[in-house]
């Protein structure tokens, strides 16, 4: 078990690993017996339990014995069901049920599920008790961390939410086994990530390593204790936790713009090609040593392959930058790694250094 110590000094930060975590995660080998555990300590009035039809099909017999008693809301899978149509739907549900202000809504499921059933369960009657139970490597090392809760609206990402923390996220590695490989491996860049802005040894550790051989549990716990602390630490994203944007200010800007044009990718495969692209921005402004981006450019196209982008997708995605929710007054403000293991946040880029950024990837 790992604990982090972080200090804050403007845009530059140390973070040291020892022991502990919030009273309200918990790693369970049998997490069945301790939801139900909660669940009986705790006197609800009534439990709900929010599912998509792979989570219900996968994850609620490894935690309920019998499904006969439970009530359960399904949902249909896909961020296109992360919006305000699928919350009606689900507080109808909770309505129909005469959930009271003492029942409580356990979400099994991945970042989807977890942000939307947080966002109800929060909302419905001023907010209910929730349980995240991610069942995705995204959800378990990223998206069940740090109390952000919320759905899509018209076309923006995550535009309508609260910050809220759950009772209790109950982490069990097991659910990953039956997680689909690419879902896998797009929750493994943000795993990626963690280890490049923070932990030059557990880069090393992973980076000799394929997928296959990889120790979840330790790793997820790495990342979870990693996210719970910055995330503590700068609840609102006013400094620290913009660190965890590395990789997503050049990578988001390409997901949105491949998925406007109809050839989506996945989230993790997006910020594959922004962690190389803003590691080349961060050796060429003397940041990141030659020899350390090299190494971290070739183990990302190891795990990821190329993304074929064309010369019209890199333009469209340089000018999309401008637009990412963290700029400040038309600056690009981006992470930038300085050194393997410490990152530098609201380091400003252009968009000529994204787009020279992209066609050194595009030539990889
Ligand atoms: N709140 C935050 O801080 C935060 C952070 C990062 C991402 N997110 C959000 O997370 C979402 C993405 O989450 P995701 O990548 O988990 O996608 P997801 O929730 O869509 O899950 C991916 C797919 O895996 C299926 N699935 C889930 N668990 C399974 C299992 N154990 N076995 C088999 N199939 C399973 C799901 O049904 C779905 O089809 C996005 O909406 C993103 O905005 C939120
Ligand atoms: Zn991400």
């Amino acid at each position: 078990m790992y604990a982090l110590f972080a200090v804050g000094v403007n845009s530059n930060f140390r973070i040291r690993y020892n022991t502990m975590l919030p009273a309200n995660i918990l790693f369970s080998d049998r997490p069945s017996e301790d939801l139900s555990k909660l669940l009986v300590q705790k006197h609800y009035s009534k439990t709900v339990v929010l599912v998509d039809e792979n989570t219900r099909k996968f994850c609620l017999p490894l935690l309920f014995d019998d499904l006969s008693s439970l009530h359960v809301i399904e949902v249909s899978s896909g961020e296109e069901h992360k919006n305000l149509d699928t919350c009606q739907r689900i507080w109808s549900k909770m309505t129909e049920l005469a959930l009271d202000r003492h029942a409580i809504m356990v979400v099994v499921g991945g970042g989807v599920l977890g942000d939307m059933g947080g966002f109800c369960a929060a909302t419905y009657k001023r907010g209910i008790d929730f349980v995240l139970i991610p069942t995705t490597l995204l959800a378990q090392v990223d998206a069940s961390i740090g109390g952000k809760l919320g759905i899509d609206f018209q076309s923006f990402k995550n535009h309508i939410g609260v910050f809220q923390q759950p009772i209790l996220t109950l982490l069990h590695t097991g659910f990953l086994k039956t997680l689909p490989l690419a879902e896998l491996r797009s929750g493994f860049a943000e795993v990626i990530k963690h280890c490049l802005i923070s932990d030059p040894k557990m880069w090393k550790e992973i980076s000799t390593k394929s997928l296959e051989d990889l120790a979840w549990k330790d790793l997820v716990e790495h990342s979870v204790v990693f996210k719970a602390l910055v995330t503590s630490e700068d609840p609102k994203e006013k400094g620290l936790r913009k660190i965890l944007n590395a990789g997503h200010t050049i990578g988001h800007a390409v997901e949105s713009y491949l998925l406007e044009a109809g050839r989506r990718i996945l989230h993790g495969e997006a910020i594959a090609i922004g962690l190389i692209a803003e590691g080349y921005i961060a050796a060429e402004k003397g940041l990141l040593a030659k020899k350390d981006f090299h190494e971290i450019t070739s183990y990302i196209i190891k795990i990821y392959g190329k993304i074929l982008l064309k010369d019209d997708d890199v333009r469209e995605s340089s000018g999309l930058a401008v637009q990412d929710k963290k700029n400040r007054d038309n600056r690009i403000l981006c992470v930038l790694l300085n050194g393997i293991g410490n990152a530098k946040w609201d380091e400003e880029i252009t968009v000529d250094q994204i787009r020279e950024s992209l066609h050194y990837y595009q030539k990889l």
